[in-house]
């Protein structure tokens, strides 16, 4: 389907999607349990959940109408809308070079994936010890070909899909993932629930002790919201500028930050209880579902053999499939600048960005093994690329969109997207709510935020 000649998502299923999937990914079933878990647990999942609610959502739905109000991908948006302003161009470019960095060493961790997914289907889980089991992950990161040919692999699904373009691509690759995603993470749950040991895991989660809200757990869950919505680096502008005009944005966005919310907290809710069943720290790091999921599905085997393989595989084929239609979403930002800006086809921008990131993301799969010992500030070269990308560039560039939203669009047109041009009338109601809170209120918090990460 396309308006004005561009192409554009066929549905609201398909935007709601389309959306979701580029939401719900690693920063769901990775980033968050083992943040929630070094951050001290409850605490930081109320606050999350509080950042979501009053920050991100407004955020959301304003990058979707700077998206769909100027048609263009996230780099040149806000150019465009500020009538071609300088500074405009380049807070644009920040947007598209971002989730290109995070994209390459997401990349890394979605092979990591793919591996244990091959694992899972060789049966590995199942006739071995807990702890040979849980030890699986350190043997793989620390080896040099194997963890570099899958995130080379997955990097070449990833340009494959975004060289097939919005509908036969993208859209039909989510309408699919996302629905089974959640089919896998509720039948988990349970099992995780009922191994023993698991209520000390539900009670870290629901453990509200106050000591452990600090400035720095605050700008770490913000910054995981964003993370985990997509936000602040052009992927909700890019797919905004996908979608209709009489798509209602504000439902649709709501659906999708609380979908994403949703599978966080179930997420959380089949690892914690499972750590704790192992007797592993919840603050391990970014290895932490790789040590517990296998553990589950081991322990599983001894009385369920057959269950435990077959779930095992569904399972790491689900992470696998989310962290694909995310992944493509980073790419998919700088895939349509690139289009955009050159008039190059898009085969050979995909083929483009493959080399380039799948270069870039290899160093950082090789830095956990033979180029351990190089070291900036403690962190090896995956960890700086996480930390700046997400800590400090993806906030920087939420401000921007906020402070671009509150001041630079008329207002007019911001009430004019929000509602679809006065279509629906709640959300007419709504929008003045959004409108100041992202002119006032949210460019301060986030930039105390912001702050708070150097201190
Ligand atoms: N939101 C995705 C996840 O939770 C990752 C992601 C996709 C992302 N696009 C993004 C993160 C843009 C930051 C910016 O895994």
């Amino acid at each position: 389907m396309s308006e004005n000649g561009k192409e554009k998502f066929g549905s609201h299923f398909a935007v709601i999607m389309a959306l979701a999937g580029s939401a719900i990914g690693l920063g769901n079933i990775w980033r968050f349990p083992y943040i929630a878990g070094e951050m001290g647990g409850g605490i930081f999942v109320l606050v999350y959940i509080l950042c979501t609610l009053f920050f991100s959502i407004p955020l959301f739905v304003t990058e979707m109408a700077i998206g769909r109000s100027s048609g263009k991908s996230a780099a040149n948006a806000m150019y465009h809308l500020s009538g071609k302003k300088k500074f405009w161009k380049y807070a644009g470019l920040v947007m598209v070079l971002c989730p290109l960095v995070i994209c390459s060493y997401y990349s890394v961790v979605g092979g990591w994936a793919a591996d244990f997914l091959v694992k899972a289907c060789q049966g590995a889980f199942g006739n071995r010890s807990s702890q040979e089991v849980s030890e699986m992950f350190g043997v793989l990161i620390s080896s040099d070909i194997r963890p570099l040919a899958f995130h080379l692999l997955f990097m070449g699904l990833t340009a494959f899909v975004v060289m097939g373009g919005i509908q036969s691509g993208i859209e039909r690759f989510s309408k699919y993932t996302v629905p089974v995603l959640f089919l896998t993470i509720v039948f988990i749950l349970v099992y995780s629930l009922s191994l023993p040991g698991a209520s000390q895991g539900v009670r870290y989660l629901l453990d509200f002790d106050i000591h452990n809200l600090t400035p720095k757990m605050i700008s770490y869950a913000m910054g995981q919201s964003f993370y985990s919505l997509s936000l602040g680096m052009g992927s909700v502008i890019t797919y905004g500028s996908y979608v209709r005009k009489k798509e209602n944005m504000l439902q649709s966005s709501c659906h999708v930050a609380v979908n994403d919310l949703f599978f966080a907290l179930l997420a959380a809710f089949v690892i914690m209880p499972a750590v704790f069943a192992a007797g592993l720290q919840p603050g391990a790091g970014p290895g932490l579902i790789f040590q517990t999921i296998p553990y589950i599905f081991s322990e599983m085997s001894a009385h369920l053999p057959i269950i435990s393989a077959v779930v095992a595989v569904l399972f790491f084929f689900t992470i696998l499939m989310a962290a694909l239609s995310s992944a493509i979403s980073l790419m998919e930002v700088g895939a349509a600048y690139l289009v955009e800006t050159t008039h190059w086809s898009r085969r050979r921008i995909s083929l483009i960005l493959f080399l380039c990131l799948g270069f870039l993301g290899s160093l950082c799969s090789l830095s956990f093994g033979p180029l351990s010992q190089y070291k900036i500030m403690d962190m090896n070269f995956f960890s700086i690329l996480d930390w700046f990308s997400s800590n400090i560039l993806l906030i920087a560039a939420s401000m921007l969109s906020t402070v671009f939203a509150g001041w630079i669009m008329k207002k007019k047109d911001f009430y004019d997207e929000l509602s679809s041009g006065g279509m629906y009338s709640l959300n007419a109601k709504v929008a003045p709510v959004i409108y100041y809170t992202i002119r006032y209120v949210a460019p301060v918090i986030i930039f105390v935020v912001l702050v708070s990460n150097f201190i």
